[in-house]
C-alpha cells in the first residue's frame, strides 16, 4: 500500500472543515431533511414562499445553498441570491436580484438561410430607484413564462430601512394572488420574521415559515463522518461521541474542531483521529476563536478571590438545558454545576453570579428576562456558549464522562 500524502490531507482538511465558509457542496451536507423538504415543498407549490430563520452560526445560508441548487421537481429553476447588507432598500434589493437573471431573446431571422439573432435583456434596468411591488410583479410575470424562479435575499435581518418588510410582504402577497411562478425565499434570525410577519397578517398564508434549530446529535455525527470519509480518515467511537457533545449542534463547532481534530492526527502521519489529537485540536480551536469572545469570557469571569467559582458557574450555564428559544433559568443550572463542581449549590448561592454576568462590569454576555424568582437567562452570542465549554474542558474543569453525560 503506497503512503499517504500527509500533506496534501492536510490541505484538504481546510477545503473540507470549513468553520469560516457555507457549506456549498451537497456531498458534504449533512442532515436538514425535514427543512429541505419543506422549502422545497414551498418552492414546487405555487402561491407559497417561504422563510427560513434561526440563530447565527445554525446553517441558514448552507441550507439556501443546497435548496438553490436543487431540482425543483425535474423543472428548471433560475435562482439568484442576494445578500442583504444594512444600506439596503427595497429597490437595491431588488436591482442586485435582477443583476443574475437576464432573459434570453430571439429575434427571428428574415429570409431563408439567415440565422435567428439570439441577445440577452437584463431585467435590472426594469426597476427604478423607487420600485414598488407592482414593478417587481411585473418584471417577474414576464421572467416566469420562460423559468420557475427562485429568489433568496439572505441576511434579511441586516436590513435597517423599516419600509423594506412591508414592501416586501406586499410582494409576497401580490406574486401570490397572481399566481406568478416565482418564488421568494427570505433568510434571517428569529426577529425578523416576526416583523415581516406583524401587521402584515395576509401575508401568513403564503408564507411557510421553516425554522432552524441547533442539529441534533446524529446531523453533528454526519458532519464528521462525511468529512472525515473525504479524508480517508477514521475517528474512534469515543473521541467521536466527544467532538459530537462538544459542538452543542451548532455545525460551526463541529466545522472548526473537525478541522484542528483531524490536522493534528495528519500532523502525526496518522489517519485514525486518537484521543489525544481531540486536546491538542480544542487549543488550536480556542486559540482561533474570535478574539472578541475570548476577551469577553476573561472579563466575565475575572475575579481576585480565591476560590471564587465564576469559571465554573458560566460554565454550567453553558451546559444547562434550554428551552426552544436558548434560556435557562437558575433551577437548570444547579445539575451541571454539581457536576463540575463535586457540590450541591443552592440557588441563593449562585444567583448574584447569574446577575453579574448580565451586567456591564462582566460584560453582559448573559441577557436576562422576566421577573424575580422567574428570571430567564440566554447567552448573548451564540459562539460563546461552546467556547465556554470547550475552555473548561481544556483547562481541566470538565472531565471527560460529565461532557458526554451533558
Ligand atoms: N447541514 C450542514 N452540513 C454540514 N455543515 C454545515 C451544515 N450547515 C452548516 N454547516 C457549517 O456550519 C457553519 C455555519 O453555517 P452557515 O454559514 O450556513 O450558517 P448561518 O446560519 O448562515 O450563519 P450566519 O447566521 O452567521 O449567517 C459553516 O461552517 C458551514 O459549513
Ligand atoms: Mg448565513
Amino acid at each position: 500500500m503506497t503512503e499517504p500524502d500527509f500533506h496534501q490531507l492536510y490541505a484538504l482538511a481546510g477545503s473540507t472543515f470549513t468553520p469560516g465558509t457555507p457549506v456549498n457542496d451537497r456531498d458534504l451536507f449533512a442532515g436538514r431533511l425535514d427543512q429541505l423538504s419543506k422549502v422545497s415543498d414551498a418552492v414546487m407549490q405555487l402561491g407559497y414562499h417561504a422563510v427560513l430563520f434561526g440563530d447565527r452560526g445554525v446553517g441558514k445560508t448552507s441550507l439556501s445553498n443546497v435548496i438553490s441548487a436543487m431540482k425543483m421537481g425535474g423543472r428548471d429553476l433560475a435562482t439568484c441570491k442576494v445578500t442583504c447588507d444594512a444600506s439596503d432598500t427595497f429597490s437595491s434589493l431588488w436591482k442586485k436580484a435582477f443583476q443574475d437573471l437576464s432573459v434570453i431573446t430571439v429575434q427571428p431571422a428574415f429570409g431563408f438561410g439567415q440565422k435567428d439573432s439570439v441577445g440577452t435583456i437584463s431585467l435590472e434596468s426594469n426597476i427604478s430607484e423607487n420600485a414598488s411591488p407592482n414593478d417587481v410583479r411585473v418584471v417577474l410575470k414576464s421572467i416566469s413564462e420562460v423559468t420557475d424562479v427562485l429568489i433568496i435575499f439572505d441576511e434579511f435581518d441586516r436590513i435597517t430601512a423599516k419600509a423594506v418588510t412591508g414592501l416586501m410582504a406586499d410582494t409576497i402577497k401580490a406574486l401570490s394572488d397572481s399566481a406568478i411562478r416565482s418564488t421568494i425565499l427570505i433568510v434571517g434570525v428569529a426577529e425578523s420574521v416576526d416583523s415581516l410577519i406583524e401587521n402584515h397578517a395576509s401575508v401568513e398564508r403564503a408564507l411557510v415559515q421553516v425554522a432552524l434549530p441547533r442539529m441534533s446529535k446524529g446531523e453533528i455525527g454526519q458532519i464528521i463522518d462525511k468529512g472525515l470519509d473525504r479524508l480517508g480518515m477514521k475517528v474512534g467511537k469515543k473521541p467521536r461521541e466527544e467532538l459530537v457533545t462538544l459542538s452543542q449542534g451548532l455545525p460551526y463547532i463541529t466545522h472548526l474542531l473537525g478541522l484542528h481534530v483531524a490536522r493534528a492526527a495528519l500532523l502525526d502521519a496518522r489517519l485514525e483521529i486518537a484521543e489525544n489529537d481531540l486536546g491538542d485540536g480544542i487549543k488550536t480551536a480556542l486559540d482561533q476563536w474570535q478574539q472578541s469572545i475570548k476577551s469577553a469570557h476573561y472579563k466575565a469571569v475575572l475575579s481576585s478571590q480565591p476560590g471564587n467559582i465564576f469559571q465554573q458557574v458560566l460554565l454550567a450555564c453553558a451546559m444547562a438545558e434550554t428551552d426552544d428559544f436558548g434560556y435557562f433559568t437558575a433551577t437548570s443550572v444547579k445539575a451541571p454545576l454539581r457536576s463540575i463542581t463535586g457540590k450541591d449549590y443552592d440557588i441563593p448561592s449562585f444567583s448574584n453570579h447569574l446577575k453579574e454576568f448580565s451586567e456591564v462590569k462582566r460584560g453582559k454576555i448573559i441577557e436576562r428576562v422576566g421577573q424575580t424568582r422567574r428570571f430567564r437567562y440566554r447567552f448573548v452570542s451564540p459562539l460563546m456558549k461552546p467556547y465556554v465549554v470547550m475552555k473548561g474542558f481544556s483547562d481541566g474543569l470538565l472531565n471527560r464522562e460529565s461532557l458526554t453525560a451533558s
